[in-house]
């Protein structure tokens, strides 16, 4: 069994198919790359396992550990143990760093996760997460709070994009403190240098993953812009 299974989802939104025919599996103790152009769906599936609200499937399965949970809220998901860092997380007015990243469990420290996403806890741990903090900070804070919970799936949605952004050595260290807890991870990126910090990876265009497999073949493949679904109709120029 694997820890969470898609089989052959579709989403529509608007009458127009953004996912179409999409499978996908992530195992116990991987991590798992999702590589695709800019909107090709990336954050629309990673909505779609988390159940986000808006963001349920037309048709097919979201398995988590064997179990259907099409029907479970947000909330219930994370309780079973997924868990989503957001492209552009947002911000909360009123609540410290230090909560931000201890409000599940009490009794962790969250110095060491700070440390480990390159930010000095005595800088930042008695800072408010509001509109102070830079989009770069705010993203790291977010990966810190998620690391935190120990999740069993860590969904991470393009941890490499946008200004001030995680380095690769940071999104190495991060990676390999979730293996080391035992969590796994689905590492959505757009470069296909990150993709090669998997253990498997998987290649999104025209609305399914045409293929998944080694690493380097899938980067490789991602790189020259051609897939079998497109024909790099789709993949060919969205290089930014
Ligand atoms: N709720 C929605 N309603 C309408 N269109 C949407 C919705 N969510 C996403 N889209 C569209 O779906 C496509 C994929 O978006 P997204 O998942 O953000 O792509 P990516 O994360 O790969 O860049 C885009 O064309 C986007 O505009
Ligand atoms: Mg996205």
């Amino acid at each position: 069994m694997d820890l969470l299974e898609l089989r052959d989802i579709t989403f529509r939104a608007n009458g127009k198919y953004i996912l179409n025919g999409l499978s996908l599996t992530v195992r116990y103790n991987e991590v798992h790359a999702l590589l695709g152009t800019n909107g090709t769906g990336k954050s629309t599936l990673a909505y779609l396992i988390m159940g986000c609200s808006g963001y349920k499937p037309s048709s097919g399965e979201i398995l988590f550990e064997g179990k259907k949970i099409n029907e479970l809220t947000l909330y219930e998901r994370a309780k079973l143990g997924i868990c989503l860092a957001w492209q552009e997380p947002v911000r909360f007015e009123g609540i410290s760093v230090r909560d931000y990243i201890s409000v599940h469990n009490k009794d962790i420290d969250p110095a060491p996760f700070l440390e480990l996403v390159g930010l000095h806890p005595e800088l930042y741990l008695d800072r408010e997460v509001d509109k102070t903090l830079s989009g770069g900070e705010r993203k790291r804070i977010e990966l810190a709070s998620v690391l935190a919970l120990n999740p069993k799936l860590a969904i991470l949605d393009e941890p490499d994009s946008g200004i001030d952004m995680l380095s690769t050595d940071d999104i190495i260290r991060v990676i390999e403190m979730f293996k080391k807890s035992g969590s796994s991870v689905l590492l959505i990126t757009h470069r296909e240098e990150i993709a090669l910090i998997s253990d498997r990876a998987s290649q999104l265009c025209g609305g399914r993953i045409f293929y998944s497999g080694e690493p380097e073949r899938v980067a490789e493949m991602f790189k020259s812009r051609r897939c079998l679904i497109c024909d790099g109709e789709v993949c060919k120029d969205e290089r930014d």
